[in-house]
């Protein structure tokens, strides 16, 4: 199917496109009453990831209400350790917690590999949310990076330090790397699944990235990160490693169309190490959309100047916050299209 807004796939071609293309991360859920309502209409976060028709409405409910160029389709990194026999539970105001947590090779061998089947939800949920979308704009499918979920799978939740996670690729490397590459062929298997049902770009986020050292991470996460990319051939890739400044050499030369750059990343100096091939995404702080409206303008200005006019696909530095007033948001995609168009 032919969409009527590609802005978002021209741009990673690297052409020259009228205007920037503008999407948020978590932008389905989280800020929209809109979205709400309907999980409130459910019994919570997990049904509502789990019921096709619900997860695509809540996907869709951003491009009509805050005019973004891509939607992201909901569901959540951690329904692959789910799906590799690890369930976890999402706690109001708390976040996700692990009844039961990798500890030992013991624990690895009652996983699975995940296909795509396991996470037959998501899939349907894709199919569902193309045809509803009837080619408005783009579907971003997307996973956690292996180490990510490692890090979620051996932690139990949430961390400051994730101390357990890391201490387990001190004490047992390998089994880390045993958990690791069943975490990235379950991931390989499952974006494979999105891309077949329809998803048009797909992004790895390694939310985690930034708590480990520059060799640590060569090791445990970007080696895994690069083998899903060389898997996944059908759609650009595109990836982003939150916190994760000193891989950027390495993302300059690993097989993915896009990079995503948190706020703290200065954007000339990104553009220089990732080279000119790159598209480069992100970068505005979640929290210059507190500001008023007039420092909102100023900030996604700077912004859209630094980037310059083309390789770039607008967003934030990492997700929306929850509490953001969404006319804000609204604010800033408006401001972004019609500066980058201005810009030309
Ligand atoms: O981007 C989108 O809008 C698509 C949907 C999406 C969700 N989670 C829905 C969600 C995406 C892409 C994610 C990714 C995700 N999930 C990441 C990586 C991105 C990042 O922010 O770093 C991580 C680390 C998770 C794990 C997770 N899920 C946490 C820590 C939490 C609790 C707190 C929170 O809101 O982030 C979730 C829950 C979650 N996932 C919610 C939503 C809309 C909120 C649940 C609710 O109360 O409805």
């Amino acid at each position: 199917m032919s969409l009527k807004n590609d802005l978002l796939l021209r741009t990673i071609k690297g052409e020259k496109t009228e205007r920037t293309p503008v999407w948020l991360m978590r932008q389905a859920g989280r800020i929209l009453p809109e979205y709400r309502a309907v999980r409130n209409s459910l019994s919570g976060f997990k049904e509502l990831v789990e019921t096709p028709e619900r997860a695509a409405e809540v996907t869709i409910q951003p491009v009509d209400i805050l005019g973004v160029d891509a939607a992201i389709i909901f569901s959540d990194i951690l329904v692959i350790p789910e799906a590799m026999g690890l369930s976890y539970e999402m706690v109001e105001k708390k976040g996700p917690s692990f009844p039961e947590t990798v500890k030992s090779d013991k624990d690895i061998d009652k996983l699975k590999v995940a296909d795509a089947e396991g996470i037959h939800y998501t899939i349907d949920a894709i199919k569902e949310t193309k045809k509803a979308l009837d080619g408005r704009v783009p579907l971003i499918g997307f996973a956690g990076a292996p180490w990510t979920i490692f890090a979620y799978m051996v932690e139990g939740g949430g961390s400051k330090t994730f101390s357990k996670a890391r201490a387990m690729l001190y004490k047992e490397p390998e089994m880390a790397h045993r958990l690791l590459d069943m975490i990235t062929d379950s991931t390989i298997n499952y974006l494979k699944g999105q891309v077949e049902a329809g998803a048009d770009v797909v992004q790895i986020f390694d939310s985690w990235a930034g708590i480990l050292g520059p060799e640590q991470y060569a090791e445990f996460s970007l080696k895994y990160i690069e083998k899903i990319c060389d898997a996944i051939t059908e759609v650009p890739k595109t990836v982003f490693a939150k916190d994760a400044y000193f891989a950027r050499p390495a993302f300059s030369s690993i097989n993915c169309e896009t990079v995503g750059l948190d706020w703290c990343m200065d954007i000339k100096e990104s553009r220089q190490i990732l080279g000119e091939n790159k598209v480069l995404q992100g970068n505005l702080d979640p929290c210059a959309l507190y500001g008023s409206e007039k420092a909102i303008e100023e900030a996604t200005k700077t912004m859209l100047k630094e980037f310059g006019p083309y390789k770039h696909i607008a967003n934030l530095g990492h997700g929306v916050y929850p509490d953001i007033d969404p006319n804000r948001v609204k604010h800033y995609i408006e401001t972004v299209k019609s500066y980058s168009a201005e810009m030309r």
